[in-house]
C-alpha cells in the first residue's frame, strides 16, 4: 500500500485577502512566497514551498488540505486505490499549475471535503529555524458529523494510523508526528483549527507575545495537551478561523505505541491541560472552533 508521508499545507477562503495576508505574514510568523490577484501563498521557515494558501472568497471556507507522498509512483498508486475504493477522484494525477508546481491529484471524502496528494512540490534551500516563527504546518483538526467514519476512511484507505482516541476526538498520524489530522465529534463539517509548529515552547511564548502586541487575544492557553503532549496557544484569525502555535508534539514509535482509549484520557484532575495553567477555552474560541461562520 502506498502511503501519505506528511501533511503539507492548507488552503483557506478569506473575505479580505489583504487583511488576512497581513495577519499571517506580520503577526502569525509566516512569509509570503507567491502572490497574485485574489491569492497569497505563505511559507514557514522549513523546506515546504508553502504551508498556507489564502484565496479571496465571499465567505470564510476551508478550501482543501494537501498531503505529501514520496514519489509519482506512490501518487499514482494512491490514486488507483482511492478510485477502485469508490472514492470521488477529481482527475488523473498530473502536473500542478500552482506556485511551487508538483504532481498530484485531488479527491473528495464522504463529507465533501477536498484533499490533494502531491509529490515533487518545490522546496526551499534556505530552511532554518527561527526562534519565533513556525517551521511547518503541524496538524489540522476537522469537525465531523461522523468522526468514526472519517477516521476509518483515513485508517483503511489512506493507511493512517490511530494514535489516540478521546471522547471528543480521533487523533491520526501518517508519520512519527502523533497526529497530522484529527476528527472532532462536532455535529458539523467545518475546520476546527490549524496548528503550526514552533521550534520549541519558547517559540510558542514568543509567538504569543507578538500576537498580544498586535492586539490579538490569547483565547486558550498557554498549556500542554494530554493526547500528543504538545504545548499550545490558540488565537482567532480575521475571518474567525482558529489557529494554534504548537511545539513538543509527541513523536510516536510505530512498534511500541499503543493508542489510548477515551477512558484512559478521562480527566481525573478536571484539568483541561496537563499543567492546569491554560484554564478553559474562551466562549469566543469555542464558537470559532465550531466553525459557525464558515461556508
Ligand atoms: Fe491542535
Amino acid at each position: 500500500m502506498a502511503r501519505v508521508t506528511a501533511l503539507r499545507s492548507i488552503e483557506l477562503g478569506v473575505t479580505d485577502l489583504r487583511r488576512s495576508a497581513a495577519f499571517y505574514g506580520e503577526c502569525w510568523g509566516l512569509r509570503p512566497v507567491a502572490q497574485g490577484p485574489g491569492f497569497c501563498f505563505l511559507r514557514a521557515t522549513g523546506p515546504d514551498h508553502h504551508v498556507l494558501v489564502l484565496r479571496e472568497r465571499p465567505a470564510p471556507a476551508l478550501i482543501r488540505i494537501d498531503f505529501a507522498a514520496a514519489s509519482p509512483l506512490a501518487v499514482r498508486k494512491l490514486h488507483g486505490e482511492l478510485e477502485s475504493g469508490g472514492v470521488k477522484v477529481r482527475a488523473e494525477p498530473g502536473p500542478l499549475e500552482d506556485p511551487g508546481g508538483g504532481y498530484g491529484f485531488a479527491f473528495v471524502d464522504q463529507a465533501g471535503r477536498e484533499f490533494r496528494i502531491l509529490t515533487g512540490v518545490a522546496v526551499h534551500a534556505d530552511a532554518a529555524d527561527e526562534p519565533d516563527r513556525p517551521r511547518k504546518l503541524s496538524h489540522i483538526v476537522l469537525n465531523s458529523t461522523d468522526a468514526d467514519a472519517d477516521s476509518a476512511f483515513f485508517l483503511n484507505v489512506l493507511d493512517f494510523r490511530l494514535s489516540d482516541q478521546t471522547a471528543m476526538m480521533e487523533f491520526l498520524r501518517c508519520n512519527a508526528d502523533h497526529h497530522s489530522i484529527a476528527f472532532a465529534r462536532a455535529g458539523r463539517v467545518t475546520l476546527n483549527h490549524a496548528a503550526f509548529e514552533m521550534p520549541d515552547w519558547e517559540g510558542v511564548m514568543r509567538g504569543a507575545g507578538r500576537m498580544k502586541e498586535n492586539g490579538h487575544a490569547l483565547e486558550w492557553g498557554i498549556g500542554r495537551h494530554g493526547p500528543g503532549n504538545n504545548v499550545f496557544a490558540y488565537f482567532i484569525d480575521p475571518d474567525g478561523f482558529v489557529v494554534e502555535h504548537t511545539a513538543d508534539l509527541q513523536r510516536v514509535d510505530e512498534v511500541l505505541h499503543q493508542p489510548r482509549t477515551p477512558q484512559a484520557w478521562a480527566r481525573p484532575l478536571n484539568r483541561l491541560d496537563q499543567w492546569g495553567f491554560a484554564g478553559a477555552p474562551s466562549e469566543t474560541i469555542l464558537n470559532a472552533m465550531n466553525g459557525a461562520g464558515q461556508a
